[in-house]
C-alpha cells in the first residue's frame, strides 16, 4: 500500500516507517527534519507532497508532544498541532486518501473514573496537548468516517536496533534515568512520592515502540474509531528506576522532587479492544526488556 507518514523522522514515526517498509509498503516520509524537509504548517507544501505521493493511507505522527510544555505554551499545541493536523487532513481528502490513522494519547483521559482505562472513559484532556489530540480525533472521524482510526498511546518507550528516543530537551522518565547511568546527568528527580499508589510514585503503562509500530500496520486495513495502546500493566517511577539499576549496574541516584503540573497518579490501559478487533498483542511486554532495549541503543 502507498502510505504517507507525517513525523516519520521522529521517534515513533521512524520506527513505524521501518516496519512498514519491511512489510512491503511504499512509504513517503513527510517531516521538517527529513530531506527534503516539508513543513506541514505550510498548507501549500503539504498539498504538493500529497499530490505527488497519492497515498492510500496516512499515518499522522507529526506533532509537538510534551505535556509539560503544553501547560506553559498552550498556543503552540492548540495552534500548531491542530493546524498541522488539518493541513494533513485536507491534503489527504483532496487526493482521495481513505484511511487516516492518528497518533493520539492517554492524556485524553484527564481524570479517569476507572483504571485500567478503556475507550468508553470520558474525554477530559489533561493538558492542551491532550486537547489538541481530542480536536483532531473528532475531526478525522467526521472527515474520514469508517477510515478514521485514533491510536491512544500510553507511555511509548524502548528502542529498536537502529532507532531510539532522544528528545531535546528530554523530559521522559526512561531516557533520563538512562542518562544518569551513562554519567550524563548526576541524578534523576522523582516527581512526587505522595501519590495515591502502592509505593507513592506515579504508575504508568510503558509500551515498546515496535509494538506501537505494529499496531499502526494493522490499522492500515482494519479497525475504526479509537483504540488504547498499552500492555495493561502499570509500573511505578520507583520500579522503573529499579529496573534501570538492574539492567545498567549503575546506582542511579534518585532525589525527591515536587509533583509535576499535569501529572496523574495512575494511567494504565485496558487495550482489550485492539487485541480483540485487530488481533494486536505486545511482543515486548516486560518492563525490563523495554528498558534494556533503550539501554542497548543508548550504549551504541
Ligand atoms: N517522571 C519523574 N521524573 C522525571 C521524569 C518523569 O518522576 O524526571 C515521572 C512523571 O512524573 C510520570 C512518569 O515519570 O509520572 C512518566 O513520565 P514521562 O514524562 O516519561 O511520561 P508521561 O506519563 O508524563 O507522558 C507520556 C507521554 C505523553 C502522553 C502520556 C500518556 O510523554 O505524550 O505519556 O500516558 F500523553
Amino acid at each position: 500500500m502507498r502510505v504517507l507518514v507525517t513525523g516519520g523522522a521522529g521517534y515513533i514515526g521512524s520506527v513505524t516507517a521501518d516496519v512498514l517498509r519491511r512489510a512491503g509498503h511504499e512509504v513517503t516520509v513527510v517531516d521538517r527534519r527529513a530531506s527534503p524537509a516539508v513543513d506541514l504548517l505550510d498548507a501549500g507544501a503539504t498539498r504538493e507532497v500529497f499530490a505527488r505521493a497519492r497515498p492510500e493511507a496516512v499515518l499522522h505522527f507529526a506533532a509537538h508532544s510534551q505535556v509539560g510544555e503544553s501547560m506553559r505554551d498552550p498556543q503552540k499545541y492548540l495552534g500548531e498541532n491542530v493546524t498541522v493536523g488539518r493541513n494533513t487532513m485536507r491534503a489527504a481528502l483532496e487526493v482521495g486518501t481513505r484511511r487516516f490513522v492518528l497518533s493520539s494519547t492517554a492524556n485524553l483521559y484527564g481524570a479517569p473514573a476507572r483504571v485500567p482505562i478503556d475507550e468508553t472513559e470520558a474525554i477530559r484532556p489533561g493538558s492542551p496537548y491532550g486537547e489538541s489530540k481530542a480536536i483532531l480525533e473528532r475531526e478525522i472521524a467526521a472527515a474520514f468516517g469508517a477510515g478514521a482510526v485514533a491510536l491512544r498511546y500510553f507511555n511509548a518507550a524502548g528502542a529498536t536496533e537502529g532507532r531510539g528516543e532522544d528528545h531535546d530537551p528530554e523530559t521522559h522518565l526512561i531516557p533520563l534515568v538512562l542518562r544518569v547511568a551513562q554519567g550524563r546527568l548526576p541524578q534523576v528527580s522523582i516527581f512526587g512520592r505522595d501519590w495515591d499508589t502502592p509505593d507513592g510514585t506515579c504508575v504508568r503503562d510503558y509500551i515498546h515502540v515496535s509494538d506501537l509500530a505494529d499496531a499502526h500496520v494493522l490499522a492500515l486495513d482494519a479497525g475504526t474509531g479509537a483504540y488504547n495502546l498499552g500492555t495493561g500493566r502499570g509500573f511505578s517511577v520507583k520500579e522503573v528506576v529499579e529496573a534501570a539499576r538492574r539492567i545498567t549496574g549503575h546506582a542511579i541516584p534518585a532525589v525527591d522532587a515536587p509533583r509535576r503540573p499535569g501529572d496523574l497518579a495512575t494511567l494504565v490501559a485496558d487495550a482489550s479492544k485492539i487485541r480483540r478487533e485487530l488481533g494486536w498483542s505486545p511482543k515486548i511486554p516486560r518492563l525490563d526488556d523495554i528498558v534494556a532495549s533503550a539501554w542497548r541503543w543508548m550504549s551504541r
